[in-house]
């Protein structure tokens, strides 16, 4: 089961050859894909060369074959991790119970909203990107991206998989849905804010994969525990695919806050624009939207869904087998940061409803730890300065803080104070022409642009100015 079949049109490790209906409509489906990959795919590269890593088995030595691929080629399949033998689901009402292999007929509405709720970031993600590469900082760079889009293509695919495997024809009807919503798109926008924001530089590029692609973890990590069976193994594959979009999220901003450091020790300055830098101040104020936006997809803190979600063993906690509580959380209660008026103040919730705030609670901590290492690299430059996430309640459209207006640092303001000081607060029209401003291709192997650091090493082994892309 480990191995992936390559020999067949769709590359797959679920037997799809045995099952000639769901073979039949994957096929009928896969053509549109491409014709939606070429659409809205990375524009300008599609006839080139990437150095590009394909799954050739799901475990975890055999994960990854790197070559020159180019993009439309890609092997786009199908590939859930191993069963687990004799697994019962772990939590909610129905725990203990062997885990389902078919969809609960009862739960069949919700199971569809969550799978197409997140089959539909994967494909919006590659809409918001689709022009960056003209603008790469280096080959490396380039790489990196493509790399991140063809397997947000692939994570469409597992959520396809999983509609016409077990949705019959609504199944079907969403598969196509996926295709025709537009990031962004006026009349048939993607599902969720986060996922209709422009991604126009490379600097919002690394902070969507820093934070709003570490949602999609969160959001994976959850369903990874699902009852139903054929959605926990496909988002425990894809999970493994995500930690290298939190990699190139992670090292790209700390590389450019690398680089600013370097420009600001040269020239004795805080104000690095001037040599071609992006300022510190410019970085947290994308970060401030960044997290911002992403702290949205969690949802609301009391969230009756997310109980339901939990009591049908569909979604669960982060690392939910790892904790040691009953798994049913019908006595529980979680501490839960609200507004009262003027105030922010903590309350006991009961810990069904608060499911979406524990998740995003963990999501906090996860980022939190990504800060820690950009500020150790402002601290070893000896430069007295710290990047901080803003409030969870700072900028959110979606939640109990939608209601006020508050500072970064938690802070009930009035909208009067809010207007003056917000463009202390999010990236600016002058910001965002600045930013963008710069965004000129490098595309020389070896070279990097002046904003950025180079990383410390190549992908898989390769040195730095390896030809990671071949535009000849
Ligand atoms: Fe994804
Ligand atoms: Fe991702």
């Amino acid at each position: 089961m480990a191995g992936i079949d390559y020999l067949e049109r769709i590359p797959n490790n679920v037997n799809l050859a045995e099952n000639r209906r769901l073979q039949r409509a994957l096929e009928e489906w896969q053509p549109r894909f491409l014709e939606w990959w070429n659409d809205m795919g990375p524009t300008g590269f599609q006839t080139k060369d990437v150095y590009l890593r394909t799954a050739v088995s799901v475990d975890a030595q055999g994960w990854a074959k790197f070559d020159y691929v180019q993009m439309p080629e890609y092997r786009w399949g199908i590939f859930l991790a191993e069963p687990e033998p004799a697994r019962v689901i772990g939590f909610g009402d129905h725990k203990g119970v062997p885990a389902w292999q078919e969809v609960p007929g009862e739960y069949r509405g919700t199971l569809r909203r969550l799978i197409v709720t997140q089959g539909d970031t994967e494909p919006a993600s590659v809409e918001q990107q689709r022009h960056l590469g003209r603008t790469c900082p280096s080959l490396y760079d380039l790489r990196n991206i493509f790399q991140v889009n063809v397997e947000e293509g692939r994570h469409l695919w597992a959520m396809v998989y999983l509609l016409d495997a077990h949705f019959g024809r609504d199944g079907r009807e969403e598969a196509e849905a996926l295709l025709q919503r537009r990031s962004g798109d006026r009349d048939r926008p993607r599902i969720l804010g986060a996922f209709n924001e422009p991604t126009p530089d490379w600097l919002s590029f690394f902070m969507f994969a820093f934070f709003t692609d570490r949602d999609g973890k969160y959001q994976l990590a959850s369903l990874a525990e699902s009852g139903f069976d054929p959605l926990s193994r496909t988002c425990r594959f894809m999970l493994t695919e995500e930690a290298h979009h939190m990699f190139v999220g992670e090292t790209g901003v700390g590389r450019i806050v690398q680089r600013t450091c370097e420009l600001m020790r040269k020239h004795k300055t805080d104000d690095v624009r001037a040599f071609g830098g992006i300022d510190l101040a410019t970085i947290q104020r994308y970060i401030n939207f960044h997290c911002s936006v992403s702290l949205d997809l969690f949802g609301s803190e009391v969230s009756t869904n997310a109980a339901n979600f939990y009591t049908m063993g569909l979604k669960a906690r982060f690392e939910e087998t790892k904790k040691h509580d009953d798994h049913v959380l019908k006595d529980a209660t979680y501490p839960v940061l609200e507004l009262d008026g003027e105030r922010v103040v903590t309350r006991e919730e009961p810990a069904l409803v608060s499911l979406n705030e524990r998740l995003r609670d963990d999501y906090i901590a996860d980022c939190a730890r990504g800060l820690q290492r950009w500020n150790e690299t402002i601290k070893r430059h000896g430069i007295d300065f710290a990047l901080a996430l803003p409030h969870r309640g700072f900028h959110r459209a979606i939640g109990t803080f939608s209601e006020a207006k508050i500072a970064p640092d938690g802070r009930v303001i009035s909208e009067a104070e809010w207007d003056v000081r917000r463009h202390d607060w999010l990236p600016t029209t002058e910001d965002q022409l600045f930013v963008q401003s710069l965004m000129q291709p490098v595309i020389e192997p070896g070279k990097f642009a002046n904003w950025i650091a180079p990383p410390p090493r190549g992908i898989n082994g390769k040195p730095l100015d390896f030809e990671y892309v071949r535009l000849g």
